[in-house]
């Protein structure tokens, strides 16, 4: 797999050390946001701490309030009351270009992202933007298709790809900039099992290879355990609950309250519960696997004591 050189990019500490060690990267303090033709809060004090190269998910129901939250934190908008730290520093209007630099945003729907005539401009946007040279610039543009699995496509018209595809070039033309942080609303969303995979594949790795910082937001509970180190729910614009998947999906109030439900696998682990058997809620597919081995060998190991026992 392609490794990036240049000293941004080297992820060269272990995660345990990276993780919620240092001071946040993002820090959103007691934010409050009105849109202007609405009474009610699309942000209702939020508070949240995200650290350098964690993986969070902000899950919440359809108008929970997560593409408001994210527009919030690379500066597209600006909150009634509340203050948005990036690396430490309050974002304003004279650090903006900087903000935008360290946090790339890749939106809820490509064709607000993706505006070039061919992959290759669309991607070059952002580098040109930042007055790099035409050699770096042509670099990014083939590092980043490299990264995003898309190489071969520099000519073709984004608006003529599948949606899978578009979001691979919208990721790309975020990652061409080399950010520090990359959010993504509801990149999964739409697409059919294998793409929303390869997506996930795409995400994981800009993490654990490039070391960025992500922040996706979806309120698909299936994916979210196989993804996050910390989740926050959100629920009318109020942040309502933060953990571990682990933590949040054993709360069954908290859920159903946010229009929200357990993964499928942990559905199953309650049917056995009702059944009788004496298991422990998993919320993965590997922990579901050694959970039923470990209910297979204390069944075999009875088995086998019943046998002894009526043995002559
Ligand atoms: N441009 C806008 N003008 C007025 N109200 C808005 C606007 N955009 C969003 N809202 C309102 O703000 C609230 C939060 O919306 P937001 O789009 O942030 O939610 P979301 O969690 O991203 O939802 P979804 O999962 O459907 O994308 C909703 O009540 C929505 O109706
Ligand atoms: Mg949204």
């Amino acid at each position: 797999m392609y490794k990036c050189t240049s000293q941004s990019f080297l992820f060269t500490q272990s995660r345990q050390s990276i993780i919620m060690t240092d001071a946040p990267i993002i820090e959103l303090k007691d934010i409050v946001y009105f849109y202007a033709s609405s009474k009610t809060k699309a942000l209702d004090n939020v508070s949240l701490s995200i650290y350098p190269g964690e993986k969070i998910a902000i899950l919440g129901a359809n108008g929970a309030g997560k593409s408001t939250l994210f527009r919030h934190i690379n500066g597209i908008l600006r909150p009634n009351s509340g203050k948005v730290f990036v690396k430490g520093e309050e974002v304003s209007r004279k650090n903006i270009r900087k903000v935008r630099q360290t946090v790339g945003i890749v939106f809820q729907n490509p064709d607000d992202q993706i505006l070039a005539p061919t992959v290759e401009q669309d991607v070059a946007f952002g580098p040109i933007n930042m007055g790099l040279s035409e050699m770096e610039v042509e670099k990014r543009v083939a590092e980043a298709l490299r990264l995003v699995h898309m190489s071969g496509f520099e000519g073709r018209s984004p608006h003529h790809l599948s949606g899978g595809q578009k979001k691979l070039v919208a990721i790309a033309g975020i990652l061409a900039m080399r950010p520090e942080v990359v959010v993504l609303d509801e990149p999964t969303a739409g697409l059919d099992p294998f793409t929303a995979s390869q997506i996930m594949r795409v995400i994981e790795e800009m993490n654990l290879e490039l070391g960025i910082t992500v922040i996706l937001s979806t309120h698909d509970v299936d994916i979210v355990p196989l993804f996050a180190d910390r989740v926050y729910v959100i629920h009318h614009g109020k942040v309502e609950a933060q953990g571990t998947a682990r933590e949040i999906f054993r709360q069954h109030e908290l859920l159903e309250h946010a229009h929200l439900r357990m993964p499928r696998i942990a559905e199953l682990f309650e049917l056995l519960q009702e059944s009788g058997l004496e298991v422990d809620i998993k919320i993965t597919p590997a922990d579901a696997r050694d959970e039923i081995l470990r209910l297979l060998g204390m069944i075999i190991d009875l088995q086998g004591q019943n046998n002894a026992d009526n043995a002559y």
